[in-house]
């Protein structure tokens, strides 16, 4: 079977993982001939293709980014965009797609395989924010790099009695800065889920600075927003599928907290240094089953599908149950972070 692989939407570390697995799966042990489209959706549009083997993806474990590159293109938003996606896969004699991809990447996917088209789906993106899946890989990576920065963070803060400000990615969901906030010993996470009131932000931290210690670390998720009608906020691009271009909340609250508390005051936005480089050990070894699990379901004719982790097991689940809603922030794991703020 000739099988067609892409990834879509932004990158994250882990998908050269996937890739690999695949192909050394597919080819390798079921002899299938595994081909890469270039920039997701749009490769397909466009039959961009590029020949994957088992010898040209060697080497790809510890590798961030993605070989086959990535773009947020959307076929049921371009001018015969799905016809020439059924055009390129039967010109190109290619049954069937694994797609790697988040919401969006597989909302498409879904929308396909309604139409007729072999998909399975392997869920990724930093933000953990997908249904149906207990962790999408590139998130523990995310989390990893900015419990180092939060760490570093808090000896020059310390060093100088001020107040960092640090954002993270999370455009919907609060999971990068909840878990990184926790393991890095933050005194307030400021999450999308839990709009925030910045009086009561300050209050914490004039607070916590009168009674000691005289610094405080502020995780912030870029997707997080005031309580209406406390602070405005600034709405900026929109792309393909709808999604405002964020980051810049961070700015905001530095801003704030100065004024309002007299505390020095700064922030670091650590954005798209999340989501590159190499991928930690649980990311390379999730993104390696995730990419097994993929080629076995196309193997064995079961498309539709996306392949998820629950608990410590890899299993199948409908896409739709992926891309039906967000998977926002656990309360109770929120929870358990608020005990240390203040
Ligand atoms: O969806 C993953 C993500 O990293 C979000 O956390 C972030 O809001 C967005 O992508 C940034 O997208 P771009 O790389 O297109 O600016």
């Amino acid at each position: 079977m000739r099988i067609g692989i892409l990834t879509g939407g932004g990158d994250c570390p882990g998908l050269n993982a996937v890739i690999r697995a695949v192909v050394r799966k597919g080819e390798g042990i079921y002899g299938h001939n595994i081909v890469g489209f270039r920039y997701g959706w749009r490769g397909v549009m466009e039959g961009e293709t590029v020949d994957l083997t088992v010898p040209g993806t060697r080497g790809l474990l510890p590798r961030g980014g993605t070989i086959l590159a990535t773009s947020r293109t959307n076929p049921y938003r371009t001018d015969d965009g799905v016809a020439r996606v059924l055009d390129t896969l039967r010109r190109l004699h290619i049954e069937a797609i694994i797609a790697i991809g988040g919401e969006d990447t597989l909302g498409v996917a879904h929308k396909l395989s309604a139409d007729g088209v072999k998909v399975v789906g392997v869920p990724k993106t930093i933000d953990n924010d997908l249904s149906a899946t207990d962790f999408t890989f590139g998130f523990h990576t995310a989390v990893q790099i900015a419990t180092e920065a939060i760490d570093r963070l808090h000896t020059t803060a310390e060093s100088h009695d001020r107040v960092m400000v640090v954002e993270v990615m999370g455009r919907h969901a609060g999971w990068i800065a909840t878990y990184a906030g926790l393991a890095g010993g933050a005194d307030m996470i400021l999450v999308p889920e839990e709009p925030f009131d910045i009086a009561e932000v300050c209050a914490q931290i004039e607070q916590r600075h009168r009674r000691g210690p005289t610094f405080s670390i502020v995780v912030v998720a870029e997707g997080a927003v005031p309580v209406e009608g406390t602070i405005a906020v600034q709405s900026g691009e929109v792309d393909e599928f709808g999604h405002v271009r964020l980051g810049g909340i961070g700015y905001l609250l530095q801003e704030e907290i100065e004024r309002r508390t007299g505390f020095e005051t700064r922030v670091t936005i650590l954005g798209h240094v999340l989501r590159g480089g190499t991928p930690t050990a649980f990311d390379r070894v999730l993104a390696t089953r995730f990419g097994i699990a993929a080629i076995d379901a196309a193997h064995e004719g079961e498309f539709g599908v996306m392949v998820a982790l629950r608990g410590t097991d890899v299993v199948r689940v409908p896409i739709e149950e992926g891309v039906r809603e967000l998977k926002t922030l656990d309360p109770t794991l929120y929870d358990v972070a608020s005990v240390f703020f203040g």
